[in-house]
């Protein structure tokens, strides 16, 4: 089948190319995101692969389909950026990849808690310039200390394994509670209200947009640490950036952001930074961003890659793909 791949970086291109030695599909390449305006570049394929950032509203997915597209895989779990009732309406399938490595998202955010409460980023950067000063690099032991969970699906659960084995005590707040997890499920105030961190693992929706706002952000522990590490609107940046000026969130790791799309994932050290609330965020010492990399993995760029072709041939064999979103 000839795709368009769209949002492509050296990793993913590399990833896929060598997964489709086994698939043999037409894989065109743009490094463009998707949205209305690049919608055009698909012309000729029948299917297109995009990302996290792409835009696939209604007037973006009627482009697409005018340009003869039937089948939109996602390579990526979330699916927030995608219009599912325009899709349906207009006779398109969409699947996605909804486990690839819930290994590496749980890692990162693991990694980001460590790297944020023992202060790594900035000691990293003052031995590189020889000043080995300890002032101001004080951390808290995790063994005992209440970690919340919110959402303890594939990535959130085992995030939970390997907190239990700092022995921190777990708390966790989920629509579908688990009873194969070392954690102890409570409301969402009780959560707030007794954590000394915090990590995001539920997917975006209009029920879990700004799950931390000025008036739950109020609700938490004063220094409690935030991490996200699902999806940018989870969080309302504005507000993060008044608790954190306030003193009463102790620090964030966040691998997302709510704004991100357009600058998480390029090279723009070059450019003055348009976006003053991430540019307050990225100066403050207890704030540790990354751009959008927990899944960046071996292991899960193979996964993307082979699971995102095969569904793709799957469909083109007539056979209802098994990630299948919405099916026409
Ligand atoms: P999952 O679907 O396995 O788990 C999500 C959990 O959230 C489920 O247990 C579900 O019951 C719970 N949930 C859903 N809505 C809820 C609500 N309104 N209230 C309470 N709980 C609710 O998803 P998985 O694989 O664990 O991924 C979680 C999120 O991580 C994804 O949706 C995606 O946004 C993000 N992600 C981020 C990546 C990154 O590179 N930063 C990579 C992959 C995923």
């Amino acid at each position: 089948m000839i795709v368009s791949v769209f949002d492509t970086h050296h990793f993913d291109r590399a990833a896929l190319e060598k997964e489709n030695t086994h698939f043999h599909h037409q894989l065109h390449f743009f490094t463009a995101r998707l949205e209305q305006k690049t919608a055009k570049l698909a012309a000729g394929s029948e299917a297109i692969c995009a990302f996290v950032n792409d835009v696939l509203d209604r007037p973006t997915l009627t482009a697409l389909q005018k340009e003869g597209i039937r089948l939109i895989a996602l390579r990526c779990a979330g699916y927030n950026q995608v219009d599912l009732v325009a899709a349906h309406d207009l006779n398109l399938t969409v699947v996605r990849v909804p486990e690839y490595s819930p290994y590496a998202v749980a890692e990162h955010a693991v990694a980001l808690l460590l790297a944020l409460n023992r202060k790594l980023h900035r000691a990293y950067s003052r031995v590189r310039e020889s000043n080995f000063s300890l002032e101001g690099l004080v951390g808290f032991d995790l063994h005992g200390k209440t970690v919340g969970i919110v959402g303890t699906g594939k990535i959130g659960a085992i995030f939970a394994k390997i907190m239990a084995g700092f022995g921190c005590r777990l708390l966790a707040y989920d629509a579908f509670p688990r009873s194969d997890l070392p954690v102890m499920y409570v409301n969402r105030e009780k959560l707030l209200a007794e954590s000394d961190v915090i990590s995001l693992h539920v997917p975006l929706l209009p029920e879990t947009y700004h799950f931390l706002k000025a008036e739950t952000m109020a609700q938490l522990k004063r220094g409690a640490l935030i991490v996200n590490t699902s999806r940018g609107a989870l969080i309302e940046a504005r507000a993060l950036l008044d608790a954190l000026k306030s003193g009463h969130v102790g620090g964030a790791a966040l691998d997302v952001y709510e704004e991100e799309a357009g600058i998480f994932f390029h090279d723009l050290s070059g450019k003055v930074l348009q976006d003053d609330v991430l540019a307050r965020l990225i100066s403050m010492p207890n704030v540790l961003i990354t751009s959008h990399q927990a899944f960046l993995t071996h292991e899960a760029l193979a996964n993307i890659a082979s699971t995102t072709l095969e569904t793709i041939s799957a469909f083109e064999r007539g056979a209802v793909p098994e990630n299948v979103l919405v099916k026409v």
